[in-house]
């Protein structure tokens, strides 16, 4: 088994180390454009070997795809990162060229790939992905509700006491800061409705808080984080390679699940052997619905650019 992951900045090489540490393959390989960077990481997370004793085999390569052959996960985290007071949109016509060549190259060597999309505008990539590369859905999948879901749980957290992993709590819609729908009324601590522990105040704040969790990191470290998005990504790589049919949110497309046709966008989501698996159908009131629509629509009108610029 081998997993390549695409791009060895800050997430892309914290996901490699996650996946490594976490021993989901024989050989993990990691890809960068830059000259030696990969190379350099690669060999770094190998040197932790000996101290936590794993087995697996990293190997870092310059835009070397023939070593990404026979891959059954790829992860896609090159392009340019957020700088402060960017928002992910802005990001778009720079990363959608990056990501496509990434896509279609990845797929030469390895046409069997489970690809996960995790450059941000995510939802857009993920829908440039699938759009690009024409694999079935299941195969295309992208990070962003996981990171958002678990970012969810620590403002959860942060008010109640709970431990994160004691909650239960999920973040739909679009992977932006004003189109993600943290679901605060279907959260639970160990099966309690987290909505008892928390004043409407608090629950407001828990929600806003969640949603500009990844614009207050970029403020505070001068670029987006990469901690918990590597985390989220090994977890979804994780349930994939084990085939462990984890629950996760994830962009994925729609063929009118959530009334929603012809765009990727985060829902629950059953990730396994052949990737998105199952889209679970998640009971949302009037108000809820309403977000999701205006949370499509948003990331619609991204999607929109990559016709406009004859990306796809
Ligand atoms: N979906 C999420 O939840 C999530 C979370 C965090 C970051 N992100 C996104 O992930 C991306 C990476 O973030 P980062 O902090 O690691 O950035 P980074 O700048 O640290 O790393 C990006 C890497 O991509 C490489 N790269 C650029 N073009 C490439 C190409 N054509 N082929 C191979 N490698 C190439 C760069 O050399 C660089 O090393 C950004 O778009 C960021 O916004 C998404």
């Amino acid at each position: 088994m081998k997993i390549t992951v695409i791009g060895a900045g800050a997430v892309g090489a914290t996901a490699a180390d996650n996946i490594t540490r976490k021993e989901l393959a024989e050989e993990v390989i990691l890809l960068d454009i830059k000259e030696g960077v990969a190379e350099g990481k690669a060999q770094d997370i190998s040197q932790t070997a000996a101290l936590l004793g794993f087995d697996t085999k990293i190997t870092g390569v310059t835009n070397d795809y023939e070593k990404t052959a026979g891959s059954s996960v790829a992860v896609i985290t090159s392009g340019i990162p957020r700088k402060p007071g960017m928002t992910r949109e802005e990001l778009i016509g720079t990363n959608a060229n990056i990501v496509k060549s990434v896509a279609e190259n990845l797929l030469k060597y390895s046409p069997e790939v489970i690809i996960l999309v995790v450059s941000n505008p995510m939802d857009t990539m993920t829908y440039l992905t699938l759009k690009a590369t024409g694999l079935p859905k299941n195969r295309i999948i992208g990070m962003g509700g996981a990171l958002d879901s678990s970012r969810f749980k620590y403002q959860i957290s942060q008010h109640t006491g709970a431990s994160p992993s004691d909650l239960n709590a999920i973040v739909i819609g679009g992977h932006g800061d004003t189109t993600m729908i943290p679901l605060i009324k279907h959260a639970t601590w160990n099966s309690i409705p987290v909505t008892q522990f928390l004043s409407a105040q608090q629950q407001e704040q828990v929600v806003a808080d969640t949603m500009v969790g990844g614009a207050t990191l970029t403020k505070l470290i001068g670029t987006s984080a990469w901690y918990a998005p590597g985390a989220a990504i090994a977890g979804m790589v994780e349930s994939i390679v084990r085939n462990q049919k984890k629950l996760f949110t994830a962009s994925v497309y729609l063929e009118g699940e959530y009334g929603e046709q012809d765009i990727t966008l985060g829902v629950p989501v059953i990730i396994g052997k052949n990737g998105a698996e199952k889209i679970i159908a998640l009971q949302l009131d009037e108000e809820d619905k309403a977000k999701f629509r205006q949370s499509a629509e948003a990331v619609r009108s991204m999607n929109n650019v990559l016709s406009e610029s004859k990306i796809i």
